[in-house]
C-alpha cells in the first residue's frame, strides 16, 4: 500500500525519531548547497492551489538536493483544468502518470486527503486549509532540537490566531510526543486553541494554560513561537482588524524573555515581529527555512521509499 503523509498525529514517537535523525544528517547538505543522487531518475510534483513562498521551494529544493527533478504549478486554481471544472480526484489520476511523489496545498481541510484516496503515488499534506501542516510541523521539530538540544521539557509559547493556524495545530500533536513540555497558549479572544487539541494534550498528559497576557508569559518561555493572525480565513473583515496587531514582538518584549529562548515564526509575518527583532541571536525564524530543506529531503527520500 502506498504510503502518504497526511496528518501530523499519525506519526508515532519511533517515526519521529527516525526523520529528525535523518534531516540533521541531510543539514551539512543544505548548509553548503551541495547535491546527492539518492533520488536520481525520480520526480517530485508540487500542485499548489493557494499561495506559498517557503513550502513549495523549500519541497522543490529538497528534491533538487536528492538528485531528483521537480514539476510544478504554483497556481493550480488558475492555470490547470481546475479552471474547467476537473476535481481533485481526476488531477490525481493525471499526476499519477507524471510524477514519482507529490506535494499538494490546498485552502480546504481534508481535501489532501481526498486527493490521496485517488493517487497511487506518495502525496505529501503541504497544508490543507487551516486544518493541518504537517511537514511544518516536522521542521519545527527540527529546529527546536538542533537549537534547544531537546524536545522535552520545554515551556513552549505559542502566539497569535490558534484558531485558524495550521502550523500551531501540527505543533501540538508533534510536541505531544515529548515528556514535561508545557503550553501556554497566548490569542486574542476568539481565536483559541481548539479543543480537540487541547484533549490531545490532556491524553498526552501534558499541561497548558490559555491566557491573553503577552507580556506576563514572555519570562517563562523556552521557545516563543509567533503566527500570523490568518486574514485569508476570516469571514468578516471587521473581526480581522479588531485582533490584528495586538501582540507584536518588538525589542521591549526581547526584554522580557529569557537569554537563552528562542523565536520562531512559519513566516509569513506582517507585523506581529518587527525587523528590529531579526538581529537578536534568538530570532531563528529565517534560520528556521533551512531546516525545512532538510527536513523535507528526509521525508521525500522516506515517502519514495529510498531508505
Ligand atoms: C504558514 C502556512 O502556510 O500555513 N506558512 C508556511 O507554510 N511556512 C503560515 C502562515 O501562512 O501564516
Amino acid at each position: 500500500m502506498v504510503k502518504h503523509l497526511l496528518r501530523s498525529n499519525h506519526f508515532t514517537r519511533e517515526d519521529l525519531d527516525v526523520l529528525l535523525t535523518r534531516a540533521m544528517a541531510f543539514l551539512p547538505v543544505v548548509r553548503e548547497r551541495r547535491f546527492l543522487d539518492l533520488a536520481k531518475g525520480k520526480i517530485l510534483a508540487t500542485i499548489f492551489y493557494e499561495p506559498s513562498t517557503r513550502t513549495r521551494f523549500s519541497f522543490e529544493s529538497a528534491m533538487l538536493r536528492l538528485g531528483g527533478q521537480v514539476i510544478s504549478n504554483p497556481m493550480m486554481n488558475e492555470t490547470s483544468s481546475t479552471a474547467k471544472g476537473e476535481t481533485l480526484h481526476d488531477t490525481a489520476k493525471m499526476m499519477d502518470c507524471f510524477a514519482d511523489i507529490v506535494a499538494i496545498r490546498h485552502p480546504q481541510a481534508g481535501s489532501v486527503l481526498d486527493y490521496a484516496q485517488a493517487s497511487s503515488i506518495p502525496v505529501l499534506n503541504a497544508g490543507d486549509g487551516s486544518a493541518d501542516h504537517p511537514t511544518q510541523g516536522l521542521l519545527n521539530l527540527l529546529t527546536i532540537q538542533d537549537k534547544c538540544q531537546r524536545l522535552e521539557n520545554l515551556t513552549i509559547l505559542m502566539v497569535g490566531d490558534l484558531k485558524n493556524g495550521r502550523v500551531p495545530h501540527a505543533d501540538v500533536e508533534l510536541l505531544k510526543h515529548y515528556p514535561k513540555n508545557h503550553f501556554i497558549f497566548c490569542t486574542p479572544q476568539g481565536l483559541e486553541m481548539p479543543a480537540i487539541y487541547l484533549q490531545e494534550l490532556e491524553k498526552a498528559g501534558l499541561s497548558y494554560e490559555q491566557t491573553q497576557d503577552l507580556h506576563a508569559s514572555l519570562p517563562k518561555a523556552d521557545i516563543v513561537m509567533q503566527t500570523r493572525i490568518q486574514k485569508e480565513r476570516f469571514e468578516n473583515l471587521a473581526d480581522y482588524e479588531a485582533c490584528k496587531g495586538i501582540y507584536v514582538l518588538d525589542t521591549p518584549e526581547l526584554d522580557l524573555m529569557k537569554k537563552e529562548a528562542i523565536i520562531m515564526h512559519p513566516l509569513p509575518r506582517v507585523d506581529e515581529i518587527t525587523e528590529a527583532v531579526d538581529k537578536d541571536p534568538r530570532a531563528v525564524y529565517f534560520d528556521q527555512v533551512n531546516y525545512g530543506v532538510a527536513m523535507r529531503m528526509a521525508i521525500v527520500e522516506s515517502y519514495l521509499g529510498l531508505v
